[in-house]
C-alpha cells in the first residue's frame, strides 16, 4: 500500500530554508535538497485539503508535484542514496554507512538525517568544514549559532577544541544535536540550547561559527563580536556570492575585517576578525 507522500517543490536556493520550516509545521518530516528545490516527505494521511491549499498558496500551483510512494521502498532507497560526503579532512556519513578504504585517513563525522539542517549535503556546511582546520586552535571554546545537527561543533571538537556551545531556534536541533554528540563521542564537551544569542550569557569564545542567512546574520554581527575574544575568528556562512559586498560592508561597520573567504557554486563563506588597524 502506498502510504508516504512525496512532494517535489521548485524553489530558489535562498527561499529553501524558510520553506522547509513551513513544511515541517504542516507535518512533513523528511527533506532532501535537489538542484531545483526541495523534496519533502509526509505520511499520506497528512496530505489533506488544508495542507494542499497551504502549499499551493506558499509556492503557487506550478511549483509543486505530489505523488505517493511505497513506504518500505522509499526508506530503503533514501537511506541507500545517502553517500558519504567529503569536505576538507572530514567525511560526513550516516551511522549505517560503512566507509570504504578511499576514506582511510579522514575524520568521520556521523550525522543521521533527521529534521535538523546540517548533513554535509549543503554547500554552506561544506564550506565551513573546509575552513575549520586552519582556525581551530587547541583547547578553543566554540560558539556555534544555528547549530542544526551540531555538525560544525562536532567537527571543531574533532580538531582539538575543548568545548562547544550550539544554539538553534529550531527545537529539533536540541534533540538531534544531542544524539549526534553521543554518536560522535563528544557529549561531555558539546552542549545544545534552544534559542539564539539570548540563551548565551557567556562570552569570551575563541571561535564563533554562524551558518544561517544574511537577513539573520547582519543584525546579529555586533552581538557575535561581543561574544568573541578580541582575536577570535568569526566564521559566517549561509550567504550567497551575490551577498558578499553587502555582508562585508556590514562586517566593517561592526569592526570586523575579512581574513579569508571561500565559495562553492553560488554559496559564499568567510572568516572575519576584529579589525585592529
Ligand atoms: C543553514 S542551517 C546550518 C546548520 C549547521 N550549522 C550547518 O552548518 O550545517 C541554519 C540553522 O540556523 C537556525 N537559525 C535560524 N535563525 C536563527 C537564529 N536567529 N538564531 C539561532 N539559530 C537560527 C536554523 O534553525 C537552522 O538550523
Amino acid at each position: 500500500m502506498p502510504d508516504t507522500l512525496r512532494l517535489t517543490l521548485t524553489v530558489s536556493p535562498d527561499a529553501r530554508e524558510a520553506l522547509v520550516a513551513d513544511l515541517a509545521d504542516w507535518g512533513f518530516d523528511a527533506f532532501e535538497e535537489t538542484d531545483d528545490g526541495v523534496v519533502a516527505y509526509a505520511p499520506v494521511a497528512r496530505w489533506d485539503a488544508p495542507t494542499r491549499e497551504a502549499v499551493d498558496r506558499r509556492v503557487g500551483g506550478a511549483g509543486w508535484r505530489a505523488e505517493t510512494v511505497e513506504d518500505q521502498d522509499w526508506n530503503a532507497t533514501w537511506e541507500a542514496s545517502l553517500e558519504p560526503v567529503v569536505a576538507g579532512p572530514f567525511v560526513v556519513a550516516p551511522s549505517w554507512a560503512d566507509l570504504g578504504p578511499e576514506h582511510d585517513g579522514r575524520t568521520r563525522l556521523t550525522v543521521d538525517p533527521k529534521m535538523a539542517f546540517g548533513t554535509g549535503y549543503h554547500e554552506s556546511t561544506r564550506l565551513v568544514l573546509r575552513l575549520l582546520p586552519d582556525i581551530v586552535l587547541p583547547d578553543a571554546r566554540v560558539l556555534d549559532v544555528g547549530t542544526g545537527t551540531g555538525i560544525l561543533s562536532i567537527a571543531a571538537l574533532a580538531l582539538g577544541a575543548s568545548s562547544a556551545l550550539g544554539v538553534d531556534i529550531d527545537p529539533w536541533s536540541v534533540t538531534n544535536g544531542d544524539e549526534n554528540a553521543t554518536r560522535n563521542g563528544v557529549q561531555d564537551r558539546f552542549e545544545v540550547r534552544e534559542g539564539s544569542l539570548d540563551v548565551v550569557p557567556e562570552d569570551g569564545f575563541d571561535l564563533v561559527l554562524a551558518n544561517i542567512i544574511r537577513s539573520v546574520l547582519v543584525p546579529m554581527l555586533p552581538d557575535l563580536v561581543q561574544k568573541a575574544t578580541p582575536r577570535a575568528p568569526i566564521v559566517l556562512a549561509g550567504l550567497l556570492v551575490t551577498e558578499r559586498e553587502a555582508l562585508l560592508d556590514a562586517a566593517g561597520g561592526a569592526g570586523l575585517a575579512l581574513e579569508h573567504e571561500a565559495s562553492e557554486n553560488e554559496w559564499w563563506a568567510c572568516v572575519l576578525r576584529r579589525d585592529e588597524g
